[in-house]
């Protein structure tokens, strides 16, 4: 089981990149972020719960993270691997993980950094439009779809998400960046973690995440 965590701070480019890698290696990428939502969008009792958080800018409660996230590790799609964008985002979260899949005889293979300015984090997240099929992301200046209002990939309408109203911005960054911090210390630790220049263009950031996940040992087999 190949396992690769996409890092990086909020508007980063973690979900711009996510797909580019799945295309590469040929597993599914699997972002809490878009499960949150889409338990959010169902009004499920999980999504009404994380939803208080999300609107804060706030990380939700580990326990729930952990649970969402290893249901979805435990689908058959996610069995030859998964690209994590956006988990783990605590080092609670990060040891969870190796357990899990330690009882499964497997490790994450390379955790790859997308390292961008703090500037640039809001200037992205604020220009920023998502689709409401598959969450695929858009800038309206960097990164405009080619119909206005549609998604490329999958003709769904494109949206603004609600936590990347000014404020909640703020919030978000505020309140998540030391927690990354954790989750980098984790992965250094234990040696995968490698860091790419996130502020090249998109199609550059995408080779270097790919250059980076395959100058790690681990991932080869
Ligand atoms: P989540 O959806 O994961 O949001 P996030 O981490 O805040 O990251 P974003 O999705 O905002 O940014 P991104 O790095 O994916 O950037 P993108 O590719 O879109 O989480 C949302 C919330 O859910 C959290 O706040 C929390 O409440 C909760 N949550 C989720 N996971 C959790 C967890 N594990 N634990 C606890 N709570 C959790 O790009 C951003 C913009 O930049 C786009 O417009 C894009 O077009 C543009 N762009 C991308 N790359 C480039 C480039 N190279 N050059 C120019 N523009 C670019
Ligand atoms: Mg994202």
């Amino acid at each position: 089981m190949k396992v690769v965590v996409l890092l990086g701070a909020p508007g980063a480019g973690k979900g711009t990149q996510a797909p580019l890698l799945s295309g590469r290696l040929g597993i599914p990428v699997v972002a809490t972020g878009d499960l949150f939502r889409a338990a959010v969008r169902d009004g499920t009792p999980l999504g009404l719960e994380a939803r208080r958080f999300m609107d804060a800018g706030q990380l939700v409660p580990d326990q729930i993270t952990v649970r969402l996230l290893l249901d979805r590790l435990a689908r058959p799609d996610a069995e030859a691997g998964v690209i994590l964008d956006g988990f783990p985002r605590t080092g609670m979260q990060a040891k969870a993980l190796d357990e899990a899949l330690a009882d499964r005889g497997a490790v994450v293979c390379a955790a790859v950094l997308v390292d961008v300015a703090a500037e640039e984090l809001v200037r992205r997240m604020s220009g920023r439009w998502v689709c409401r099929a598959a969450g695929h992301p858009y800038h309206e200046v960097s990164s405009p779809p080619r119909v206005e209002g549609t998604c490329d990939l999958d003709g769904s309408e494109l949206y603004q998400r609600t936590d990347d109203r000014p404020e909640t911005i703020r919030a978000r960054l505020a309140q998540q960046l030391g927690a990354l911090d954790d989750v980098l210390e984790h992965y250094r630790t234990s040696r995968v973690l490698r860091t790419v220049d996130g502020l090249q263009p998109i199609q550059d950031v995408a080779d270097a995440v790919a250059a980076a996940v395959n100058g790690a040992g681990a991932c080869a087999d």
